[in-house]
């Protein structure tokens, strides 16, 4: 190749590198302004890396109890939060918040999957049935919104176990 037919390329490389650093991420811009943790997921991920984040954080959480561990490693700083018995969003409300809603207690897994919504928006749910000191036994289901491998937004869902006629009832 000549080095005139090179030049034109050269500008655009010269150009996206001056660049500024913002103008140059990769990925949904979202995936910056929440403060998804950079260096341990990523804004572009298969459906089946995404399942297993979402996996390793509920074990993470919930069955392990390292709360603090698995939002700090998958979740956005400012993740927006519609559980409506936690004040805010964020990471810094829920840990606390958690660390103390589940201690003493303990949380069996039911079902944990990810997919998407029809026009391409990631959603995982972890259903799971919990034992708290000060609820009893509940019956759970947790939806994140997802980027990549970042969690992003939750919205939940909560009913107490009660006695049923359905011997098959919550679970
Ligand atoms: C990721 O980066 C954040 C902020 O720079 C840091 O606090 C955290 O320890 C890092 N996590 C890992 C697993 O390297
Ligand atoms: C998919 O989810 C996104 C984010 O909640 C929403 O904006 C969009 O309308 C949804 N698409 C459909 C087809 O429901």
């Amino acid at each position: 190749m000549h080095l005139t037919a090179l030049l034109p390329v050269l500008a655009l490389a010269i150009t996206t590198l001056s660049a500024p650093l913002e103008t140059r991420h990769e990925g949904p811009e979202e995936y910056y302004s929440l403060g998804c943790p950079t260096n341990t997921t990523k804004p572009y991920a298969s459906q089946y890396e995404q399942t297993e984040v979402l996996n390793t954080f509920a074990n993470e959480v919930f069955v392990q109890q390292q709360v603090a561990l698995g939002y700090d490693t998958y979740a956005a700083v400012d993740f927006i939060n519609h559980a409506p018995e936690v004040s805010a969003n964020g990471i810094a409300i829920v840990i606390p918040f958690q660390t103390a809603e589940l201690k003493g207690g303990s949380v069996d897994l039911q079902r944990v999957f990810v997919g998407t919504n029809l026009t391409g928006t990631s959603f995982g749910t972890i259903h799971f049935r919990g034992n708290s000191v000060a609820e009893g036994e509940g019956d759970i289901a947790g939806i994140w919104r997802m980027i990549g491998t970042c969690l992003v937004e939750y919205w939940d869902v909560a009913a107490g176990v009660e006695a049923s006629e359905n011997p098959i009832a919550y679970f």
